[in-house]
């Protein structure tokens, strides 16, 4: 099959992913495209026979490369797949909506979603903490440490395992 990863990330954890899924299918002997968002062409998406789009959580919403590319490409594949990572605690289960419309026009089907925890790595860690209120701080802290060095080898071992798993 030709597959296309694309992702938006500016930190380099939902590359990380990306890069742990090709290898999955590197080893499944697929013919596999990994891109950065900001470099897809949107009228090249149709060529593939299975896409996985992948990207970053800022602000609730996709990077700002993924929102491009959603917004310009108006035709699709038959299989679409969609990965991102989030620092929050919490699954972001709409963050591909604005793509509902196209994948019907298309009859393009969803076959998965993966999603992680991905550190904030831009902020320090001080920073993070003081965005929380005043009570919740310590909790914010404990959090923030729990998750750091993430996506790590388990994630990304997951992810492998998820994007082989769209194979079958
Ligand atoms: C400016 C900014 C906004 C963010 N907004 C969110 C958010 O709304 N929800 C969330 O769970 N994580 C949020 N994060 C955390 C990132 O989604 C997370 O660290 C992600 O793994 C970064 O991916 P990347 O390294 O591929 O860029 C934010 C991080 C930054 C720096």
């Amino acid at each position: 099959m030709k597959i296309l990863i694309a992702y938006h990330s500016d930190t380099g954890n939902t590359e990380k992913v990306a890069i742990a899924m090709k290898e999955g299918l590197d080893e499944e002997g697929q013919d596999v495209t990994l891109q950065h968002t900001k470099d897809c062409d949107p009228s090249s998406l149709k060529s593939y026979d299975l896409i996985l789009l992948g990207t970053r959580i800022v602000g609730g919403s996709p990077g700002k490369s993924a929102q491009n590319l959603i917004r310009k490409v108006t035709e699709l594949p038959p299989k679409i797949a969609f990965f991102y990572t989030h620092g929050q605690n919490r699954p972001y289960p709409k963050v591909f909506k604005r793509l509902e419309k196209k994948l019907e026009q298309n009859n393009t089907k969803v076959i998965g979603t993966f999603e992680c925890i991905g550190a904030n790595t831009e902020w320090p860690v001080e920073q993070q903490v003081q965005m929380a209120p005043p009570e919740k701080r310590e909790q914010a802290r404990k959090y923030i440490e729990s998750i750091k060095g993430r996506p790590n080898e388990e994630d990304l071992q997951k992810a492998k395992d998820f994007a082989k798993s769209l194979l079958k």
